[in-house]
């Protein structure tokens, strides 16, 4: 199977499939009513904007010559209230399309979210930092932006430019053609202008997600540490000095890109009607049009210029929300590499016997884990030995389905972990690694993490089990305390005895340690393991250690090496081999047990 990768290429352009096109309209689908309305009020609007104009002409042509004052109040009195009706539909607009926007991009980030929560490891260890919310919030909230301004704007620029063209032919032909005449002028240079400016935002954008890429990296609970105690702090700030200056002078420069070009578009447009006051006055000389038709001519251009430039950059526009989603779709994407087969079943636990039969593995070209063939009975304990990097703990994530085995199989009481549900499964099974997964909460919070049922009493008789319940205790806060970012208001042999005590409340058959207490001093590693003693009561357990009672009291000893299991039995057995676990046994575990 094809691994996949997840450094993409941001500046590629969308292609645009029909599936592609499909696809974003699905989004659209379910507000197709509220769309049609939308629609029908642009239409009535952009031909509401046309009612002033032409009663212009009435008004110049007849009101006015004619001194007919009630003539002219019921004109006037039609054109404002044109106004107000035209004004009020756009509220309702807005209104309408705000909400759908909202409601389209509320879903996406929904979709997207939950999708994320099932991507594979792989995913989160390769992609950038600070990319994924990126994607989830500003690239949602732009295509939000886009379907509000590029197409509510397109839509209403091609009826008011058709209408318009409309009333302006079937007043003066020749008056139309010659207003026509000036429209390259604008189409060109605002393309242009268009492109320019799309390129030099993109810049930006890239070098905005660099600094928020820095940041994050730098200001984060172990980014800051790292920077002190390497005294980083003035490389940092020179670095993020330097893209903040990179992103602030591409900022100016798109303010500016075109200014020169929005001066000529000014001009040109105040030189518009004095040409049609011009060629205007020749067709009023042959008595071909009238002072009002003129004058509405000329108040028309207005119509004719704005819905032209805008459409001009429609295709630019286009393009960036097409890559807006195309970034959202790429996320989307992504299979869960590993997925609930459609034919799940529960996990049916009884004896929590676990088999892996002929497993290999690789993490992309690396071949991890070679032909492991395993067998833990019921209640039973099986320690890993090796050499850091013999593979220990991928073993362990083939069982959490972390990553799925490339070859082979990995059994719980008979059933191939590949047939039933991940609820189910993880469920089943406590890990206690070297790191602890603390959130930024209440130690309460933290504990019912694992089982949002568990009573006080519970809690308790979990706390105590894991030998933490008494330093609880002598907190201010007591389970009220709270731990920090990655619980770094606690020491290690806390945290992971609260990590312990959460497993516990959780009470899976399967147990996985990872070397739960190789960061602890002697004191706390002595805590730590008989609050893992407790733990391991009554469950299978695969234990990862370096600590020879631990080993030693293990029912079985896998010793690992390069991916392969090299030898296995129990303790005395395997002393006895005089191999490599015998090796280990007198340059590492040995001098452990003199400190514990
Ligand atoms: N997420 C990963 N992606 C790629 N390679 C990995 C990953 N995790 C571990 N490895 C590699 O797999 C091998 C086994 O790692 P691991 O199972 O953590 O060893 P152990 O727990 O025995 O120290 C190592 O060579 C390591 O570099
Ligand atoms: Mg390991």
């Amino acid at each position: 199977m094809a691994r996949m990768r997840f450094d993409f290429d941001q500046t590629k352009k969308p292609e645009l499939t029909l599936t592609f096109i499909r696809r974003i309209l699905n989004y659209f689908k379910p507000h197709t009513l509220k769309l049609v309305f939308v629609i029908l009020l642009i239409l009535a609007t952009s031909a509401l904007g046309l009612v002033p104009s032409l009663l212009l002409q009435k008004i110049v042509d007849k009101a006015l010559p004619q001194h007919d004052l009630t003539q002219l109040s019921i004109l006037i009195g039609l054109s404002i209230s044109a106004t107000i009706l035209l004004n009020l539909l756009q509220v309702a607009q807005g209104y309408l399309s705000t909400w759908i926007a909202k409601n389209i991009t509320l879903e996406m980030k929904n979709n997207l979210y939950r999708h994320l929560t099932f991507l594979p490891q792989s995913f989160f260890t390769t992609v950038k930092e600070g990319e994924i919310l990126t994607r989830l919030t500003s690239d949602v909230d732009g295509i939000q932006q886009v379907f509000q301004t590029t197409f509510i704007n397109a839509l209403s620029s091609i009826f008011i430019l058709a209408t318009t063209l409309f009333a302006l032919f079937s007043m003066s032909p020749i008056l139309a053609a010659v207003a026509l005449v000036t429209v390259p002028l604008f189409i060109l240079p605002t393309r242009k202008v268009g492109k320019k400016r799309w390129q030099i935002a993109s810049a930006s954008q890239t070098a905005l997600s660099r600094l928020n890429q820095h940041t994050q990296e730098t200001l984060n609970t172990s980014g800051s540490t790292l920077m002190k105690l390497f005294t980083k702090e003035d490389e940092s700030f020179q670095t993020f000095d330097q893209i903040n200056q990179e992103v602030t002078a591409l900022q100016i420069k798109e303010s500016l890109a075109g200014r020169w070009f929005r001066m000529a578009m000014s001009v040109l447009m105040a030189i518009g009607p004095m040409l049609i006051y011009l060629v205007g006055g020749f067709l009023l000389a042959k008595g071909q049009l009238t002072i009002g038709g003129i004058i509405t001519f000329a108040s028309l251009l207005g119509r004719l210029y704005n819905p032209v430039t805008q459409l001009s950059n429609i295709q630019v526009d286009l393009m960036r929300s097409f890559a807006l989603f195309e970034r959202i779709f790429e996320y989307l994407d992504i299979t869960p590499e590993i997925k609930n087969s459609p034919t799940a079943k529960e996990l049916v636990i009884q004896e929590g016997e676990i088999t892996f039969e002929n497993v290999d593995f690789r993490y992309e070209e690396n071949e991890v884990l070679k032909n492991i063939n395993l067998h833990i009975s019921s209640g039973e304990t099986l320690a890993l030995v090796g050499l850091s990097g013999a593979g220990k703990s991928t073993l362990t994530h083939l069982l959490t389905r972390l990553y799925d085995p490339t070859h082979g199989v990995a059994l719980i009481d008979g059933q191939d972990i590949k047939d039933v549900t991940f609820t189910s499964l993880r469920q089943n099974i406590g890990v206690v690694s070297q790191e602890t997964f603390l959130f930024n909460g209440t130690i309460r919070d933290n504990l019912m993490y694992a089982n949002e049922q568990a009573t006080n009493e519970d809690l308790i008789a979990a706390t105590k089990a894991a030998y933490i319940h008494d330093f609880i205790m002598t907190l201010p806060k007591g389970y009220d305390t709270v731990v920090g970012n990655r619980g770094i208001k606690l020491s290690g042999g806390e945290k992971q005895r609260i990590a312990i005590a959460r497993i516990i409340l959780k009470n899976p058959q399967i147990l996985i340690l990872d070397e739960a207490t190789s960061a602890l001093d002697a004191i706390s590693e002595y805590y730590v393991q008989k609050a893992m003693d407790n733990l391991m009561q009554n469950r299978t357990s695969i234990v990862i250690a370096h600590r020879l009672s631990t080993i030693a009291n293990a029912d079985q000893i896998a010793v690992m090496e390069q991916g392969r299991i090299v030898e296995q039995g129990n303790h005395h057995q395997l002393v006895s081999q005089a191999g490599l676990y015998a090796k280990l046994y007198q340059t590492q575990f040995k001098d452990k047990e003199v400190a514990a």
